[in-house]
Order: C-alpha cells, then structure tokens, then sequence
C-alpha cells in the first residue's frame, strides 16, 4: 500500500473510532435552571390492597362486617354470613349478619355505632369459635405486642387468641369476662415471647365459652405501627418510602378519589373521626375499604415519610362516566373547599378545629391541589366547566394554591364555554409504557414549550414484570427520570404509579408494581432502587450536559425506530457543590463514556459510584430473593477529563 492510501485509511479508521466515542461535556458553571424541589414524590390509592392487607397495619380481614355473602336487603331466606370468618362448629353453631341502618346514598352522615353491621353468632355448645385469616395470613415475630379491640354482646364470657393456623400453637390469649346484655368496647393486647419464630402461618380466633346468644362489632387487631401511631402504618413499608426521599404524596387517587359511582368516591367526610365510626365504601378494585386509612391518616403518613400532602379533590364524575354539572356540582366544590380547611385550617375554622379535635394541632403544609383525575377519560367534555367551578372557588378562598389539571390546556379549552376565561397553572400527564416506548421518548420534555403551564407526571411506570418490576423496567424508568430531571425547570412534580401489590395470590388487580409484600415481608423492585438512588442524588440547579457520539441501537418492536443506548442527567447542589451525574445504560454491552467538566472549580481525584445493574433484563427481586438487585457503592477516579465504563444493563450515578 503507498503512502497515501495508508495515510487515507488511518484518517478514516481515526473519524470512525472518534464518531464512536460517547463523549458527556458538563458545563457546570452554567447551571442556571433550577430542578425543582418537589421533583420526586409517591402516589397512592386502594389498589392491589395497598391500604388494607397493606400499609394500613390493621389485620384482621372484614373487621366491621361490611364484606356480606348477600347484600343488604329486607329479608334474605338464607341468613347472610360475613365473609373471611369461619365458624369451627358448624353442627352446635350458626353465624348471621345483623345489618346496620342504612346510609343514603350520597349523604354526608357519619355512621355511628348503631349503624355498624354486627355479627351474631347462637351457640348450642360451649368452646364454639369463630376464625380470620387476615389478609392472606397475619405477621407474628418475636417480642412483639399486639393492641385489639371489639364491641361484645353476651351472655358470658370470650377468649381471643392469636394462633398458627393449623391451631397447634397459641401464640397468645386473653379472655374477656365482663361480657353482657349492652354493648360494651373491650381492648386487649397478645404479647408475643422471644421464641417466637417468624410466620404468617396464623389466625385469630375468638372462641365463646358457654352456649348462648352473641353479638360482635368492630374486631381489630393492630401490630406495632410506624411512629407508634394510633390506626397507623406498616413500619416496613413505611421505612422504604422514607427511603425514596418523597416531596409530596399524591392522595387519594388515582380512581380511587372517583370511585366508580357517586356513593363509592372517596367522600373525606366519612373518613374522619373514629375509625370505628366510619362506615366505609367499595373501592374501585373489587374490596371493601374501611376507611381506616382516611384524610387524616393519609395526612400523617405524608408527615410520617418527610413529605407534604398533594391533595386530590372529587371533582363530580365516576369511573363508570356519571357526573354532574351546573349547580349541582355546588355540594362537591363545598366538600372541596371544607377538605382543604380540615388540611390547613387554624381553630378559628370549622374544619381545622375539628383536625385539632381528631389530634393534630398543627395545619398541614400544602401547595397543589389535583382536581379529579384522569378526566380525559370523561368523554361527554364535562371537565372543562367542572374545573374551571373548582378552579374558581378555590383560588377565591385559597390564592395560594396551586391548581393542577387532569386535562391538557387545549382540551380544556375546546370543551369551554370561553375558552379565554380557563386559567391553568399545573397538568397531570400520565406514562404507562414498555420499556421502549420510554426510550423513544427519553427527550420528551426536551422539547416542550416553556411558556405553557407547568407539568405534573402524576403518574409513570415502566410495565415490564409482575408482581413488580424486572430490571428491564428499572432501565426504562430510569431513562425517564433523565427526561424529568433535565427538564426539571418544567416538570415540578413526578410520582410512579402503582406504588404497592399485595402479591399473595388473589390481591393484584394491576401488574407491574413498585414495592411488593405479604402479611409479613417486604421488598422493593429495581425500579423502586432507581428510584431511591435518582432522590437521594439530586442537586438544586440542572447543569447543562452536551452529548456527542451516543451509540444508538434498533428496536424490534412493531413501533421500531433508533434510539441512544446511553441516557443521562446532571445536577448540581449549589452549596456544596456536588455534581450527580446519572448515567443509564439500556443495552446488554459495556459502554465507554468520556466526561468533560468545565466550569467546575476543583475536581477530587475520586468520587462516589453507585450502580444497579443486572446481567439479565429480566431478573428482579422477590419476596424469596428481596436483594437480588440493589444499588452497590464504590469509588472512581474522576477528573476535568475521565472515562468510565458503564456496565451492561447498568444505573450508574456519580457523586463528583
Ligand atoms: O394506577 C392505576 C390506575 O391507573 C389509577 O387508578 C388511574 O388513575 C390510572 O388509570
């Protein structure tokens, strides 16, 4: 070969090997924008038993006997029995239902005692018991103190107990004596010894000593809660969201703020107060919730986490395409504004002192408001006069609120009488996708106008796996967070969505979940531990990141199209002036990164490392195997000028 071609081939060998290098240049001294504090949050709602069998610690299953064989009717020729009790003697005993007065349907009355259902139960034998499971097992550990209660009616007297479920070990036990003819409010505790090994394997029994005629009411057993709150929360689940580091918590919904008609909405009234005189309501998923995870309960769990509560009001339409417009909306906008004086109102409101009354002085911090959810679904075009009614009263009492919409402005205002009176600070858009969809729109919000209203992503997920999500997911997911996070300016708020599944058999209705559980463990998907690395990571000010040379690779799904194999996000924390890098590499091969830092003042020699990564796309954790996947920290070496290798399938973030 002569010279010339020799020279020729080197030059071109140099371009292509110089077109292949992914190279990251940072300007860190033109961060200007700001990412927004609230960028990271969670949302909820009663789905996949979340709150009951779920967060919310009450175990018992059906605990007020509102969960019946036939519904409430004047008379049934089969007596109806309560579901998830059993009766051991069914020979020497019969159960039956006794029904509680009746609620209206869209009435505000609060249920008392003599509105709850009963249970009663004729025994022609001593020694005849009754059994719950819980939700799919109930957790006993060592050391532990149980605190239930229940209201009784009887003849003589009745022994709890707490016991494996083939009925071989007694756990615990505590006889009632006092029982008799009026209804009385027992409490009792079961403590658990030392030896206890830890099983779900367990029920709780409640056995009658003589024969006769009882009546029960309102049977709960509660185990140590987070915080030690009275009607509190799980502390396993409760310690991995703090873990998250969440902003705000989205409550109550999701559909479960709309229920699927008017009287099974989320009606904030009946959940205030007692627990035990909440009547309770079908959530949209197919179970009873009690209530007992009601407003204020939501509100200290926010609280409880480090987070402020990001309200859903009802906003006059249900899952099943019921609404109501005009002057009718009035009672519901009442009940909007009176919620929002229960979160913040001082003494000197109704509301607030009746937060005060229910045992929390303090009003709540709150900035947004959603009014209703997922209104797009709403094809009758209501939403745009239903919003802006809410809109308008609310900033009349509240200017200081921020209002979020479930609809995007354009919609809005072609379903509007003057579409030049709709105001709009905040919309909620909601990304359900596979994994490459997420990549196809990893710029997204790269591209949106700056002078529209702010964006709310209220709820995201990557769909792949189930129960929970697989790292396949986790790397779509966190591609999405680069998108957020870039564009943070724009983006205020985000929560992924669904945030829990029972996954006992039976408990899911939505696949795809952030953290799984049974009656007694917990874990977090690699979605939840991309998640916690991009909150715990996250600077005041988006540095500016230029990007060259990024290889691309084809998707094979239907969609196709090129997409980055590499994605990423930069932050700066201004007072301390730590830069966190992210960096997600979706493919199964390594990748060469060179990073540049300009603007950046004096670099360490090393910083921290942590990485999620997997070897296969597919695997996750599980309840058997909770840590298969977690974030491993390390330290590199790192410069104006360095390079790293991304591992294959790998969430990588650098703490320079
Ligand atoms: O998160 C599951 C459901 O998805 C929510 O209830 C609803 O808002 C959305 O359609």
């Amino acid at each position: 070969m002569n010279k010339k071609l020799l020279l020729s081939a080197l030059m071109a060998v140099s371009a292509l090997s110089m077109s292949a290098q992914a190279r990251l240049s940072l300007n860190v001294g033109d961060a200007q924008k700001t990412v927004s504090p609230t960028l990271y949050g969670l949302m909820t709602e009663e789905i996949n038993y979340s709150y009951e069998g779920g967060l919310y610690a009450q175990l018992l299953r059906n605990p007020s006997f509102c969960e019946t064989t036939q519904p409430r009717q004047a008379f049934h020729p089969v007596p109806t029995q309560p579901k998830f009790w059993e009766l051991t003697d069914t020979a020497n005993a019969s159960m039956r239902i006794v029904f509680g007065a009746r609620l209206t349907q869209v009435d505000n009355a609060r249920q008392s005692q003599k509105e709850a259902n009963a249970l009663s139960v004729i025994t022609r034998a001593p020694g005849v018991s009754i059994i719950n499971r819980g939700f799919w097992g109930i957790p006993v550990r060592p050391n532990t103190v149980f605190t239930g209660s229940l209201y009784a009616k009887g003849n003589s007297p009745i022994t709890v107990s707490l016991e494996s479920a083939d009925g071989k070990t007694v756990y615990a036990k505590t006889v009632i004596d006092h029982v008799s003819a009026d209804w009385t409010k027992f409490q009792f505790t079961f403590s658990i010894g030392k030896k206890a090994e830890p099983t779900k394997d367990v029920c709780f029994r409640v056995t009658f000593s003589e024969a006769g005629e009882y009546s029960l009411k309102h049977v709960k057993l509660f185990p140590p809660t987070f915080n030690n709150r009275t009607n509190g929360m799980r502390p396993d689940l409760m310690t991995m969201m703090r873990s998250m580091n969440p902003k705000f918590l989205r409550f109550p919904g999701g559909n479960y703020v709309e229920g699927n008609r008017f009287s099974e909405r989320f009606n904030w009234r009946n959940t205030v107060g007692s627990p035990d005189d909440r009547p309770g309501h079908p959530s949209p998923w197919g179970y009873w919730s009690t209530d007992g995870m009601g407003l204020l309960e939501f509100m200290q769990w926010a609280e409880d986490v480090g987070a402020e509560p990001l309200l859903a009001v009802f906003a006059g339409y249900t899952l099943n395409g019921d609404y109501v417009t005009g002057d009718a909306l009035q009672p519901f906008i009442s009940d909007a504004l009176d919620e929002i004086e229960y979160v913040i109102g001082d003494s000197t409101t109704r509301w607030g002192a009746q937060r005060i009354r229910d045992g929390h002085p303090a009003p709540f911090p709150l900035h947004y408001i959603e009014i209703g959810n997922e209104d797009f679904f709403d094809v009758s075009g209501s939403y745009s006069e239903r919003y802006q009614r809410f809109y308008n009263a609310i900033k009349a009492k509240y200017p200081q609120l921020q209002l979020i919409s479930t609809v995007d402005g354009n919609a809005l205002r072609a379903n509007a009488a003057d579409p030049d009176k709709i105001r709009l600070d905040i919309t909620d858009e909601h990304y359900y996708r596979d994994a490459n969809e997420m990549y196809r729109q990893a710029f997204q919000y790269d591209r949106y106008d700056r002078k529209g209203p702010k964006i709310f992503c209220g709820e995201w997920a990557t769909r792949e796996g189930k129960p929970t999500t697989n790292m396949n997911a986790a790397l779509g997911d966190a591609a999405w967070m680069t998108c957020m996070e870039r564009n943070s300016d724009l983006v205020i708020a985000s929560c992924y969505a669904p945030l829990f599944v029972n996954v006992s058999k039976g408990a899911m209705q939505w696949e795809s979940d952030l953290i799984g559980y049974d009656a007694l463990s917990a874990y977090g998907s690699p979605s939840y531990y991309a998640q916690v690395m991009f909150s715990e990571y996250l600077g005041d000010k988006i540095v500016p990141v230029r990007a060259t040379g990024i290889p691309t690779f084809t998707l094979t799904d239907k969609q196709g199209g090129t997409v980055p194999q590499i994605y990423y996000s930069a932050t700066k924390d201004s007072r301390s002036g730590h830069v966190y890098l992210k960096l997600v590499n979706v493919t199964g091969n390594a990748n060469d990164v060179k990073i540049t830092l300009s603007g950046a003042g004096k670099i360490g020699g090393k910083a921290q490392c942590v990485q999620l990564k997997a070897d296969d796309a597919a695997a996750t954790n599980t309840l058997d195997d909770p840590r298969h996947i977690v974030p491993v920290k390390s330290t590199v070496r790192v410069g104006a000028d360095f390079s790293i290798t991304l591992a294959p399938r790998s969430v990588t973030i650098l703490d320079i």
